[in-house]
């Protein structure tokens, strides 16, 4: 039987290209995402390769959609492969059902429960993976931590950066954590790519801060170039994280958008930085619900 990858938001942009890569390399592969005939579209381009594909809805912005989806896979048996890849930067403030804000429910409290709630399915299917999606974004962060919203306006750029900063924290210290368990663990950052998070978002200049907007043509122009490759070139460093044989055995790196290994960003490393991070994670995405 194949050895089974799940990929969330992989209906769509590099999500997609990621499945379709995962597949080819052998993988029965599940991609999760909210809308059917995305889904659809998506499990018939991969089951025209004669690989083993299925569509499973969730919105992932929400932490009860998180809940079903992770007892649903773990009901399934054991995993081998886990990719967080969902994630979204949004021009305005948005809440999600759970008021949380939207940014960084998306980014990184909805893979840091799913990734939690599906370790005994992964420890069952060891040696696994679990590879979680980051992004050069994280560097334009605040790093403050003890609340969801960092102090200030309303940056949809920055806070993209900073949830993601979260989750590459929480994705390095889930590694330590599980070393040894044949759970590895990686961060994979795409570099960029022409999709529909780019496409819709990058070109407002009301997702950066005051100072950057005052050269904003010359960040719009950055961020164009930054985003104008194909997403298959940016599922690069999730698939090699997930797939390569020359990883095997190794845990806590970050793939570079080159496909290599390169040295994390420093503040991700920061023990405070940690700390607040996996105390705001159990704060609003306990692992256990009280019964109402
Ligand atoms: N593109 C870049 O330049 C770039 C650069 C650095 C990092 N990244 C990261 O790479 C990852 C993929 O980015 P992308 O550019 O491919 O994004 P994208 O184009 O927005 O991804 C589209 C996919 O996301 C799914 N999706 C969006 N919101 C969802 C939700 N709430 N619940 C479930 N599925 C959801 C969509 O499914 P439905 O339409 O069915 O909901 C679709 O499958 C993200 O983590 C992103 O932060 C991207």
């Amino acid at each position: 039987m194949s050895q089974r990858a799940v990929v969330t938001a992989g209906t769509g942009g590099i999500g997609l290209e990621t499945a379709i890569g995962l597949a080819a390399a052998g993988y029965a592969v599940t991609v999760v995402g909210r809308n059917a005939e995305r889904g659809t579209h998506a499990v018939q381009r991969i089951s025209a390769m004669g690989a083993e594909a299925r569509f499973v809805a969730a919105d992932l912005a929400s932490l009860d959609a998180v809940r079903a989806l992770a007892a649903q896979l773990s009901a399934e048996g054991p995993l081998h492969v886990l990719i967080n890849n969902v994630g979204a930067m949004f021009a305005d403030r948005q809440q999600t059902t759970d008021q949380i804000e939207a940014t960084f429910a998306v980014n990184h409290l909805s893979p840091y429960l799913l990734t939690e709630l599906l370790l005994e399915p992964l420890r069952a299917g060891s040696p696994s993976r679990i590879v979680n999606v980051t992004s050069g974004s994280v560097r334009v962060a605040k790093r403050t931590f003890d609340a969801v919203e960092p102090p200030g306006g309303y940056y949809g750029f920055h806070w993209y950066g900073r949830a993601k900063l979260a989750n590459l924290a929480y994705t390095l210290d889930l590694a330590e954590r599980l070393r040894g368990t044949g759970i590895s663990v990686f961060a994979a950052d795409p570099g960029g790519a022409a999709t529909t998070m780019t496409n819709g978002t990058m070109r407002s200049p009301k997702i950066v801060s005051p100072a950057l907007r005052l050269l904003w043509p010359l960040v719009r122009r950055t961020f164009e170039r930054a985003t104008s490759g194909p997403a298959s070139a940016a599922a690069r460093p999730s698939l090699l994280a997930a797939t390569d044989p020359s990883l095997n055995n190794q845990t806590g790196l970050v793939i570079g958008p080159n496909a290599h290994p390169t040295p994390p960003f420093r503040p991700s490393l920061d023990p405070q930085t940690i700390q607040a991070v996996l105390k705001l994670s159990q704060q609003l995405a306990p692992l256990t619900q009280a019964l109402q």
